[in-house]
């Protein structure tokens, strides 16, 4: 795949890929060029068998600031409905693998709802969080009022959403909306290894589960419970289940196939 604002290192013996996006000088603004690239990036480490989890930065300035206001600002409704635009975020949305997003410096607007769309969040000291849409005119339009709201509640989202202010990797860690925070060199370090250890993980167990916990965000919590529990039953069909018991009891390592 030849990609212009997406890098890609498949590290084969962790089966982790790291994807990077690159285009720095514009603090990684979201142009659709980008997106398409990214959603092409994750759908083929989707479908890749040596990959269990992919990592997703930006570089230590920015993860990413938002969509690109340059292409956009001339934008009419109808430009954007025909566009559809969010087609590919849809799609990023749909990736089985976990995602980890690597967040150091700014991840605002797009950039914000890009980590939040993520599986887990692992910042650098000098990470920023923000929804500032708000000052030039607009809204989240990315997922922002409900995945940030679902994170860090409302009173929170709002004083976010509504001022457009940044919170700090700190007060992100507080209000739950990251995992942890490392120094600044260690970021992406730390990002692979929790992306390693789930890759040694059985594949189909935590794309399953990733699923099931996905599914909390959509329905009751009866309905969810009923999905949770096929899950756990379906999982006993896999070659996964029967060799991690069987390996438990009898004192060893396990060696998973994904199957
Ligand atoms: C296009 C952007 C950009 C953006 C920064 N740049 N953000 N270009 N779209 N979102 C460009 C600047 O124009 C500049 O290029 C270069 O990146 C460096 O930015 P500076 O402003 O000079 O850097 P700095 O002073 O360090 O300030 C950084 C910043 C600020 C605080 C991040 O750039 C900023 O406020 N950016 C806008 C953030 C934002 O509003 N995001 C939400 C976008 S709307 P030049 O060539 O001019 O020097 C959105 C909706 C999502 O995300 C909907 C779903 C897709």
């Amino acid at each position: 795949m030849s990609m212009e604002f997406i890098l890609i290192n498949k590290d084969a013996a962790k089966f982790v890929a790291h994807i990077q996006l690159n285009r720095p000088k514009e603090l990684n603004a979201l142009n659709a060029q980008l997106m398409t690239e990214l959603r092409d990036a994750l759908q083929e480490m989707d479908t890749d068998d040596t990959i269990h989890a992919v990592v997703l930065s930006g570089n230590e300035k920015a993860f990413a600031v938002g969509a690109d206001i340059k292409e956009m600002a001339d934008k009419s409704t109808i430009d954007m409905y025909l566009e559809d635009k969010f087609s590919v975020w849809d799609a990023i949305r749909k990736i089985k693998k976990p995602i980890i997003a690597a967040v150091s410096g700014f991840a605002l607007g797009g950039g914000c709802e890009l980590a939040m769309m993520c599986d887990m969040i692992v910042a650098s000291e000098t990470a920023q969080f923000g929804q500032p849409e708000i000052k030039i005119g607009v809204m989240p339009g990315a997922g922002g009022t409900q995945r940030l709201t679902r994170a860090v509640g409302k009173v929170r989202a709002m004083e976010m959403i509504l001022t457009g202010k940044f919170i700090s990797a700190e007060e992100a860690l507080q209000a739950g909306l990251i995992n942890k925070i490392v120094p600044v060199e260690l970021y992406l370090e730390d990002a692979v290894k929790l992306a390693a250890e789930i890759a040694k993980m059985p594949s189909i167990a935590v794309r399953i589960a990733k699923e099931t916990v996905l599914k909390a965000f959509e329905t009751s919590l009866e309905e969810g419970l009923a999905f949770e529990r096929k899950n756990f039953y379906l999982l006993f069909s896999s070659e996964d289940q029967k060799e991690g018991m069987k390996a438990f009891i009898e004192k060893r390592k396990p060696e998973f196939e994904g199957r």
